[in-house]
């Protein structure tokens, strides 16, 4: 198969995230060498365009993408692999000229990757239309279909997806997207603490008070407020990217890196999430809107969406017991900074003056936009008695290597082009973060729902997140 040609149709060729993400990454790929000798990129969508109309489109949207990447020449020798196949995907006749068009193209065994950027409501169809076209079938080269998300909008709906891939495509060939896993600084966690010796003896309840995981984003809703507003911070945010970050924080070594392997080792950590029942929900979780979100186009006056959460969960497995894991995110906070910071215990007994308790060491993980991460140490201030001080090992990547860090979409198309679908969710993974959101979502529509607070723009969402922490003795750690 290594001399089999490579096909990556787009669906949904015309939409934002193909201009935006998916063409200026193989793009890239392409001019750094990375892509398979004959590969091509076939978009669909139902607007017509000619192969060279859709090419002189996306040289303009690559160009402002990629900036100082951009070399007409490359382009050129890129954009001879782009075609264009106009066509409705819930019309069985142009699935079945779009099929035509591909097996002329290919003129032979081919791998296919089927990109699925359509809208969300169209995922089912989709893969429904491909099963009646012949194109999922295997004998021809393998066909794999990559899912954008989201992937569902709750349990329900993410099972009955499941169900209806499943009956198009294998569970191997479905390469369900969670962009944050394609993400540099995201791997690099599984290389530190895989890759390195010294942290994972430390990497258990004996030594860690608790982890925080925060991403903040600076931007509001703006003009997404219509799909925002069916959305709010758990299903935009927590479902998907925020467990992500949880389940690599917190797995187990898998024995092999192997796309299986890596992935029951992560669905572990979800099984081992404690469920909340009862008064749970008030005190676990927080929910805010900032100032200014129901102004936001298609957002209802009276919307009652979360646009900030913080949650504490437990992990009740042998290495967690007794460790929360706060998980924190929100639109228009002071910057955009996407960390985990694990806290370590204080030490038993206090040798050094000046100090009532010393501060536990802190490990940073700065997954962006500072990606590198910090060691925060006591260390001694010169010339001030036995007086000490929160000092921090610093690593940096930008400053180790050279280069900027690619984009995760690069990563995640060629792991896909290659078949290692370790990087992306499975099914089981995906069901089990919707059974710990869902109820958390049931539980803000009831009763019991913690009040919905105001905040401000450009802090660190509610103030009642910092006294939260206060009262359990705990505090956030912010930084930008
Ligand atoms: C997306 C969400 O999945 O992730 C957006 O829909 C969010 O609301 C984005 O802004 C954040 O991604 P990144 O890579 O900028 O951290």
């Amino acid at each position: 198969t290594t001399n089999m040609s490579h096909t990556i149709v787009i669906f949904g060729a015309s939409g934002d995230l193909t201009s935006r993400k998916l063409i200026p990454a193989l793009y890239l790929l392409y001019r750094k060498g990375r892509l398979p000798d004959s590969t091509r990129v076939v978009g669909v969508s139902r607007t017509e365009y000619s192969h060279d109309a859709w090419r002189a489109d996306l040289e303009k949207t690559t160009k402002q993408f990629t900036g100082d990447s951009f070399e007409p020449k490359m382009w050129a020798e890129f954009a001879a692999l782009v075609f264009y196949q106009p066509g409705d995907l819930q019309d069985s006749a142009d699935m079945d000229r779009l099929a035509t068009f591909l097996n002329e193209l290919e003129g032979g065994e081919s791998t296919r990757i089927y990109y699925l950027s359509t809208m969300p409501k169209l995922y089912p169809i989709a893969v429904e239309m491909l099963g009646a076209a012949g194109l999922a079938d295997q004998s021809a080269g393998p066909r794999r279909v990559v899912i954008e998300k989201p992937f569902g909008t709750d349990l329900t709906t993410a099972e009955q997806l499941n169900t209806r891939v499943h009956k198009v495509f294998a569970e191997d060939h479905v390469y369900r997207i969670d962009h944050y896993l394609g993400k540099e600084t995201v791997q690099n966690l599984l290389v530190l603490r895989f890759g390195n010796s010294i942290f994972e003896p430390l990497w258990n309840r004996n030594y860690i008070d608790h982890v925080q995981i925060t991403v903040a984003e600076e931007v509001v809703v703006g003009r997404r407020g219509g799909y925002y507003d069916t959305s709010g911070v758990m299903r935009d945010m927590v479902q998907n990217h925020l467990l992500q970050l949880m389940m690599i924080t917190a797995m187990e070594s898998p024995v092999r890196f192997d796309a299986d392997m890596v992935r029951g080792e992560k669905v572990k950590v979800l099984e081992a999430v404690r469920p909340m029942t009862g008064a749970d929900f008030a005190q676990n979780t927080l929910r805010g809107q900032y100032y200014g979100y129901l102004n936001e186009e298609g957002v209802p006056a009276n919307s009652q969406t979360a646009t900030f959460t913080a949650l504490k969960l437990w992990i009740d497995n042998w290495r967690w017991q007794g460790v929360p894991f706060y998980l924190r995110s929100g639109k228009a906070m002071s910057c955009r900074t996407t960390q985990i910071v694990i806290q370590y215990k204080e030490p038993p007994l206090t040798l050094f003056d000046h100090c009532e308790s010393m501060e536990g060491n802190r490990l940073v993980i700065q997954i962006q936009p500072a990606e590198g991460l910090q060691m925060h140490i006591q260390s001694k201030v010169p010339d001030a008695g036995m007086r000490t001080r929160t000092t921090d090992l610093d690593f940096r990547f930008r400053r180790q290597f050279a280069g900027d860090l690619p984009d995760a979409y690069q990563r995640l198309l060629l792991d896909a082009i290659q078949g290692d679908a370790s990087l992306f969710a499975r099914s089981d993974e995906v069901e089990l973060a919707w059974g710990i959101v869902d109820p958390i979502l049931a539980a803000w529509n009831s009763p019991a729902a913690p009040e919905l607070v105001k905040y401000e723009a450009g802090g660190w969402g509610p103030d009642s997140s910092t006294d939260w922490m206060m009262k359990q003795g705990r505090q956030w750690f912010d930084v930008c």
